[in-house]
């Protein structure tokens, strides 16, 4: 829960994160003590198959934090606003992350623009926790024009640093900080009072999250520098589903252990 994330950044032990979109990763990911889950729209990529995380919707950022909470009901759930939903009215943007509250998460993570900062401010007054996601943020994707390093200017960097105390002092409760150089991540971690989670953002930051389908290689021809792929999930998968083609198609499967016998009663 948010009150262990703050204790282990007082402590200064990594936190560790990474996303779910259904039950039963979260489950896996629950029984290994990972620190928070995030429903990331990166779900858009990996579960939907979609070129960006833009299309995603509210209603669908409801239903797979509904599925990661049945799954992992004790664990602590972030879920991501979706593309132009905290980008509206105070009130609107209050009442969408209510609704993923109420779905089960216990905090919302949005892409955050210096001009969001007061509505952002709005939300976390209200009680609902906020994680703040800078650096390379996917959902302006169609602005930026590509997945490339964030901060390698000096007014890009500075900026950064700008941003990143605003939202610490504002009371976000942590920062992402995605595919920022090793020395950036470094200087914001120290400006700021607030957990940074980094991705593709070096070691100093105060935790690290992947996208768990990455990690375990389920998502062929993607390897990006910052993935460490513990798994060949692709694989691993298509070779059992290869070998119950073959056990079906050779009558290896299913045998009488995998069937009833007649319990008739007369
Ligand atoms: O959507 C997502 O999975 C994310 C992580 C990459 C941080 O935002």
């Amino acid at each position: 829960m948010i009150k262990e994330f703050k204790e282990k950044y007082l402590k200064k032990v990594p936190i560790v994160m990474l996303t779910a979109y259904d039950a039963s990763m979260a489950q896996m990911i629950n029984d290994v003590a990972i620190d928070g889950i995030l429903v990331g729209d990166s779900l858009r990529h990996t579960f939907f198959g979609d070129s960006t995380t833009v299309t995603m919707t509210l209603q669908d950022m409801v239903y797979h934090t509904k599925a990661v909470k049945n799954g992992a009901p004790k664990s602590f759930i972030v879920s991501d606003m979706p593309f132009m939903t905290y980008n509206v009215s105070p009130e609107k943007t209050l009442e969408n992350a209510a609704t993923l509250v109420q779905a089960g998460a216990h905090a919302v993570k949005c892409e955050v623009r210096p001009t969001n900062i007061p509505t952002i401010a709005r939300l976390v007054q209200e009680g609902i926790p906020v994680m703040a996601h800078i650096g390379l943020q996917p959902q302006y994707i169609h602005e930026i024009g590509g997945y490339h390093l964030k901060g390698t200017s000096k007014s890009e960097k500075n900026e950064l640093c700008e941003l990143a105390k605003s939202l610490a002092n504002i009371g976000v409760f942590a920062i992402v900080l995605e595919k920022v150089s090793i020395e950036l991540s470094k200087t914001i971690t120290s400006l700021v009072d607030c957990p940074t989670i980094g991705i593709g953002a070096g070691p100093s930051c105060s935790g690290q999250i992947l996208v768990t389908n990455d990690l375990l290689g389920l998502t062929p021809n993607f390897s990006p520098k910052f993935v460490k792929q513990y798994l060949n999930g692709h694989s691993l998968i298509k070779d059992a589903l290869a070998a119950f083609k073959n056990d079906v198609e050779t009558g290896q499967f299913p045998t009488n252990d995998h069937a009833y016998a007649d319990e008739t009663v007369q």
